[in-house]
């Protein structure tokens, strides 16, 4: 089967498109015909050797991925052949014509492959990070990087529950933002006034998803490092004692995968698709993904 993997970290030009085998399913897992996979910031820190979950040289990439189970593992009850599912590709191996899923849910009816591709992780990661946040009706949310994938995701995710959320994004983003339920705020010099503005006694809980040198701030608005979650500021978290959330832990945010459907068949729910990409366009995929400022998802199409 033809599927993208890199042998050296380096720039976007260490992809390449190579035939491997076929893979087959073990106990639990699914195979499914892959039609979409989704282009994220992870896969491209991992592509430079940035970020590492400890697989070796040559290695596959693409987590997020939509398609059809064509193959079932003993002791799978959840899903059949022919089910058209979204997930998690086992040991990221997503940008490939075939791949293995343990991390799966049926596609809500109203959502396409490509749109589908481009949900798993941000729903696994922002259930995660506003759970551990503890983010419930009536309490007010700032996240930082509100209008990037799993930005965008955790806008809608703590809005359907019910918080306040106030968003940091920039100025492209402002009215995206609003569109999402969020009350838009800026980035840079002034942001504190423009949080107090909005929220002058502060916030309850305070969510880092843009990484960018800000959790000294998020520390002040959220009133102690106990209110904050970064998902990308490894070494701002050490230096602040702010949880750095990571990881699948029990796997429990994908329960959300489950549950987007009715939020997405009511209205609440939408992660757009900025571009779409050919399997062999994946290096160029990752460029634009790097570049940064992606408002939604970005999608490998794998079989249209
Ligand atoms: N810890 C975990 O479990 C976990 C899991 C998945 C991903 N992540 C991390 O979470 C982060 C976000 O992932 P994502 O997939 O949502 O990424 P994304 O879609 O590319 O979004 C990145 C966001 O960062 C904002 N941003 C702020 N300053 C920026 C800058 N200087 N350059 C580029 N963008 C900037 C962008 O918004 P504006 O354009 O409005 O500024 C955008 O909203 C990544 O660092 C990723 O590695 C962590």
């Amino acid at each position: 089967m033809k599927a993208a993997q890199f042998s050296e970290f380096g720039g976007p030009e260490v992809l390449e498109i190579v035939d491997l085998p076929e893979p087959h399913p073990g106990p639990g897992q699914v195979r499914i015909v892959v039609h979409a996979t989704g282009v994220n910031a992870t896969e491209w820190k991992i592509r430079k050797g940035e970020l590492s979950f400890g697989a070796p040289l040559p290695q596959t990439t693409g987590r997020d991925v939509a398609g059809v189970v064509d193959e079932i593992g003993d002791g799978v009850t959840d899903v059949a052949v022919g089910d058209r599912v979204f997930g998690v590709s086992d040991d990221g191996a997503g940008a490939a014509e075939y791949t293995l899923i343990t991390h799966r849910s049926i596609i809500p009816p109203s959502l396409g492959f490509i749109d589908a591709a481009g949900l798993p992780i941000a729903l696994e990661t922002a259930t995660r990070a506003i759970d551990q946040l503890g983010v419930t009706s009536g309490r007010t949310l700032l996240i930082n990087g509100a209008a990037g994938g799993i930005g965008s995701t955790a806008v809608q995710l703590a809005v359907a529950r019910g918080a306040r959320v106030i968003g940091v994004a920039s100025a492209a983003n402002q009215h995206y933002l609003s569109v999402l339920g969020a009350e838009p705020v800026t980035y840079g010099d002034g942001l504190a006034e423009r949080v107090r503005a909005l929220a002058p006694g502060g916030v309850d809980v305070a969510l880092d998803v843009a990484g960018n040198g800000v959790l000294r701030e998020l520390v002040e608005f959220a009133g102690g490092p106990q209110n904050v979650v970064t998902l990308a500021d490894f070494d701002g978290a050490k230096e602040h004692g702010v949880h750095f959330s990571n990881g699948f832990v029990d796997g429990h945010g994908f329960r959300a995968l489950a549950t987007v459907g009715e939020l997405i068949e009511t209205g609440r729910f939408w992660l757009p698709v900025e571009r779409t990409f050919p399997l062999a366009g994946i290096a160029e995929a990752h460029r634009v993904s790097e570049a940064g400022r992606i408002r939604g998802r970005l999608v490998l199409v794998v079989k249209s």
